[in-house]
């Protein structure tokens, strides 16, 4: 799609003062890629404004020209979701960074939707408040992105992922228009849960300019630990008999080839080398003695489930070390090779049937595939590596490889993706989760809400 010159000339006016406007280059081209594998798709024009009311003129412009528009926020996304696989305007977010108002006495934080998570969760702790969802890439990834996609991360396991989180939002509608949903209430049945039909919608129902989240208070203690199993199993069994126990904060899985990746791409030592399989556990709570508690009954759960080695971190520089290495992992795992993601859920009483599936799929199409993830919450991110695989077993291996996963991960009482989306990457398996009648369902709610079809064009959707 070309924009023409008057169009051009409206977007700018629309824009309005202090925004950004690109309109080639190697500047536009950033608007064209994400963290999803190498996929580009080019936009004819990106733009930034300074000030919230541009959004509405923005995507109003866009309605009456019939210009795709998608939103975008820290560009982390790992679906392909901010992508304009289209062409059009991508909307960037980012410039509408501003903490509204943090309300101690409600404990509610409201936000614009470029917020910096971590900026967000470092700006309520200072409050004594904690707002938990922490996507691995928390220091880049913005709120606005959080939402579209419905971000998890570590701590969903206890404390639950993006969309617990949230009591109302503004939205801009395709056409330019703006309404709010829900409120500042905890409680709030007027009408139909729209704020909840916004988040996870991928950019592709409206543009969120606003959210109102609930916080809690800052947990005074916290512990961490990484247990170190022989094989896979052991460590998938570790995690479900930890459960029984206690509700840890954090209980995540990595196969070796995973922590290993990370530790080299962060040039440090693997902390226990040559086991199998890791579980980074994080317990907690109010008070020391509470928190040291859960962790002892924790450990006592991954011992008996047969861990070789248990370092407890005994400071916030060997914490900090171990979460550097979990959060590098993802990054660390692609940098291996070309790669495809898969971020597959199942309850958590499976997980080791769905490691284990994967690992004979990986074998039977002789591909390589890295397992690590949330494997409290069940969602494990099935990376598959192309390593030294040839063109065709790639290019035909692959594509089998993924649907099998997803048939197994399904077959499991599973679904395709936990926190990620779907977005471009992989809506061509969505009818492996969900029925026509269902996906019919989804088209109507889009059509209403978008009938001109501008909104993230190519999304989600099957073609
Ligand atoms: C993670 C991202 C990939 O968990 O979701 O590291
Ligand atoms: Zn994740």
């Amino acid at each position: 799609m070309k924009l023409n010159t008057v169009f051009v000339e409206a977007l700018r006016l629309a824009a309005g003062p202090g925004a950004k406007l690109y309109l080639g280059g190697d500047e536009l081209e950033l608007f064209g890629r994400d963290e999803t594998e190498d996929l580009f798709f080019a936009a004819d024009a990106a733009v930034q404004p300074a000030e919230r009311e541009a959004v509405a003129r923005i995507v109003r412009l866009a309605w009456e020209h019939g210009v795709p528009v998608t939103a975008r926020g820290g560009g982390t996304g790992l679906s392909g979701g901010a992508l304009p696989v289209r062409g059009g305007i991508v909307l960037g977010l980012d410039l509408l960074d501003r903490i509204l108002e943090i309300d101690r006495d409600n404990m509610i934080v409201r936000v614009e939707p470029g917020v910096i998570t971590q900026n967000l969760q470092e700006a309520v702790e200072a409050a004594g408040l904690f707002y938990p969802p922490d996507p691995a890439s928390r220091g880049s990834c913005t709120m606005g992105g959080n939402l579209a996609e419905n971000a998890g991360g570590p701590r969903a396991v206890k404390y639950g992922v993006t969309s617990d989180w949230v009591l109302g939002l503004e939205v801009v509608l395709a056409d330019g228009s703006i309404v709010h949903t829900g409120s500042a209430c905890r409680k709030d049945v007027t009408g139909y849960d729209m704020t909840h039909l916004f988040v996870g919608s991928e950019g592709t129902l409206g543009i969120i300019t606003e959210a109102t989240l609930r916080l809690i208070p800052y947990p005074s203690a916290r512990a961490l630990l990484l247990a170190a199993f022989p094989g896979l199993q052991e460590g998938l069994d570790g995690v479900l008999s930890v459960f029984r126990r206690v509700t840890p904060s954090v209980c995540e899985f990595l196969e070796s080839a995973a922590l290993e990746a990370a530790a080299r791409h962060l040039g440090r030592p693997v902390p226990v080398p040559g086991a199998g399989s890791y579980v980074l556990l994080e317990v907690d709570g109010d008070g020391e003695e509470v928190v040291e508690a859960e962790m002892l009954s924790a450990g006592e759960a991954l011992d008996r489930a047969g861990a070789t080695e248990i370092v407890v971190a005994q400071n916030p520089r060997q914490t900090e070390e171990l979460w550097a290495l979990r959060r590098a992992a993802g990054e660390a795992v692609k940098a291996l090779s070309t790669y495809k993601e898969e971020d597959c859920v199942v309850p958590r009483a499976r997980i080791a049937d769905l490691v284990r599936g994967v690992k004979e799929i990986a074998r039977k199409h002789g591909i390589t595939t890295i397992c690590y993830g949330h494997a409290g919450d069940g969602n494990i991110h099935v990376n598959v590596l192309r390593m030294d695989a040839d063109e065709r077993s790639w290019e035909v291996g692959l594509p089998r490889a993924v649907e099998e996963i997803f048939r197994l991960t399904v077959s499991l009482g599973g679904t395709i993706s936990g926190e990620h989306g779907i977005g471009y990457s992989q809506r061509r398996y969505l009818s492996i989760r969900m029925s026509q009648r269902e996906i019919e369902l989804h088209r109507t709610i889009k059509a209403a809400l978008d009938p001109r079809g501008i909104l993230n064009p190519g999304k989600i959707f099957p073609e």
